[in-house]
């Protein structure tokens, strides 16, 4: 018995050796095979060949949009690919699994942002002053999350009953300005970017200017240019060498963004600073976003911001109005020369409130207004702020080293054949469900997403609505005589002088 046992102990001690022996060298094996082919599967990414100089700048020449060269591109080298352009290294993503890799399920690997000299220059040279254009730290994350409570007011709170007053208020002062144009041409930027600053800054910092405000005028007119030079891309950002050819350029946009700030810090910041007189009371609720701003600068509300952050935090969510007031032109311009869907848009408008004024409560009966927003957002096919790699990662398998800056391509996602019905066309029908609801599909990502998204598409959705919605509501636009309306794509901005349109009051 003892025998058997000692020898059933050797058996079990040598299958025992041998079963580790085997897992080690079934271990080996595993590691061997997928190490092999993760190697293979994890090289750089194919690409054209880089120029000395330009890289693959030249690429690029005679598209309307620069994002119309990476999908055709894509069909040479595939969904990603790897470019360099000028001195920097590049990878272009198309595809909605690969864009979500980048946003959603890597957003840690790829939350910095590039480092363009243009930007800096309207940061006071730090692009960490920006709230676009900043790398992820700690800092960005508290103003992400002190901007929450503010641009996304939930239905119902006191914040949105606030902003649906604003926009009526700010209603009735355009309303009279496009009354008065009386169908005769009339340049109708200047009036909505003017009316959406106002609603920012009486949303944000509880203050509203008149336009006999020349500050106030000079600071819109500032914004916008701001704006416009935002959206512009310039070899000069790749090609740092060429920059000092812009050395006037960047002097304006630098003469812009201060004569900004001075605004901001003195009409609104120390204004404020000056009638809290130091009696705040820090178990109050906030107020508003300069109220939350001075918590943490001056009372000590961790984490705490100096003066210059928080100045920037502001002035960068009120740029946000030009974004809103730019886009409201462009949806303008893709309507005048359709009547139908003016009729459409004013009979919902009607039906939705017998006859009143549009308030935000009308939005849900109004789906079709907002579709027209959606689908002008679609056709314009602003890219997505440009991502860069805060480590090696890999992207659909592709190696890809820190720094590398990665172009997401919205222009795919938003206007291919297979992902939409006749994507040229003006539709906004498309965004509405067999039951009336406004739908999103998946692959409509005008705002990005993951920790780097949009912090203003609600205000977009809500102040967008209200202003076209009420437009829409009491007249019909229609064309100027001999003017082009053929939308600017690939970028959200518009020339301060633009389009002229001829509204018709409609009672
Ligand atoms: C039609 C109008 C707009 C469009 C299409 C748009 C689109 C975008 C996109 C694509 C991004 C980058 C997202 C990413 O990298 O994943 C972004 C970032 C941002 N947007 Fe907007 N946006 C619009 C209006 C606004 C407005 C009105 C505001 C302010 C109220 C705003 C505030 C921001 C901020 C602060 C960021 C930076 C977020 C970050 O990097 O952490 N946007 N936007």
């Amino acid at each position: 018995m003892e025998g058997n046992s000692v020898l059933l102990k050797e058996l079990l001690t040598v299958s025992a050796c041998s079963y580790s022996l085997l897992a080690a060298l079934v271990l080996v094996l595993v590691t061997a095979v997928l190490g092999g082919r993760g190697e293979k599967s994890r090289k750089a990414a194919p690409g054209p060949r880089a120029w000395p100089v330009l890289g693959s700048l030249h690429l690029m020449a005679g598209y309307r949009v620069p994002y119309q060269a990476f999908s055709t591109l894509a069909q040479r080298y595939g969904a990603v690919f790897g470019m360099q352009l000028g001195s920097v290294q590049c990878l272009v993503v198309n595809g909605l699994d690969n864009i979500r890799e980048v946003l959603m399920s890597k957003n840690n690997h790829f939350d910095g942002r590039p480092d363009f000299t243009r930007y800096k220059q309207l940061f006071a040279g730090d692009k960490d002053n920006s709230l676009a254009f900043c790398n992820w730290s700690d800092l960005q994350k508290t103003r992400r999350d002190m901007l929450q409570a503010h641009t996304f007011p939930r239905p119902f709170t006191s914040r949105y009953n606030q902003l649906d007053e604003i926009l009526s208020e700010e209603w009735s002062h355009l309303y009279v300005q496009l009354k008065s144009s009386n169908n005769s041409k009339m340049a109708l930027k200047p009036l909505i970017v003017q009316g959406c600053a106002n609603i920012f800054t009486s949303y944000f910092c509880s203050k509203r200017f008149d336009s006999d405000n020349v500050e106030f005028m000079r600071m819109v007119r500032n914004f916008d240019e701001v704006f416009y030079e935002v959206n512009q891309g310039y070899a000069a950002d790749f090609i740092p060498w060429l920059m000092p050819l812009l050395g006037k350029h960047l002097k304006r946009i630098a003469g812009w963004s201060h004569e900004i700030r001075e605004f901001m810090e003195k009409a609104i910041m120390k204004e404020r600073l000056e009638s809290l007189n130091n009696n705040m009371d820090m178990d109050a609720p906030s107020g508003d976003y300069v109220d939350s701003l001075i918590e943490h600068i001056h009372y000590h509300k961790q984490p705490t911001l100096t003066w210059e952050t928080a100045m920037f935090a502001l002035e960068d969510i009120i740029g946000g109005h030009s974004a809103v007031a730019n886009l409201l032109i462009k949806v303008l311009a893709f309507i005048v020369e359709r009547p139908d869907i003016q009729q459409k848009a004013f009979e919902e408008a009607e039906a939705a409130t017998g006859g009143r004024d549009v308030t935000l409560a009308d939005r849900t009966q109004m789906p079709y207004t907002e579709a027209i927003i959606l689908e002008a957002i679609r056709l314009i096919a602003s890219p997505i702020v440009p991502h860069v790699a805060n480590q090696d990662s890999v992207i659909a398998g592709y190696t890809v080293e820190k720094d590398t800056l990665i172009f997401l391509n919205n222009y795919s996602l938003s206007m291919d054949p297979a992902l939409w019905d006749e994507p040229d066309k003006f539709k906004p029908e498309r965004f509405i469900s067999a039951e009336g609801h406004v739908v999103k599909p998946e692959h409509f990502l005008p705002f990005g997403g993951g920790r780097r998204s949009c912090m203003g598409y609600k205000m977009v959705q809500l102040i967008g609505f209200s202003i076209l919605g009420s437009i829409l509501h009491r007249f019909s636009l229609s064309p100027v005589e001999g003017v082009d309306y053929q939308v600017p794509i690939g970028n959200l901005a518009l020339p301060y002088d633009t389009f002229n349109f001829k509204l018709e009051h409609r009672f």
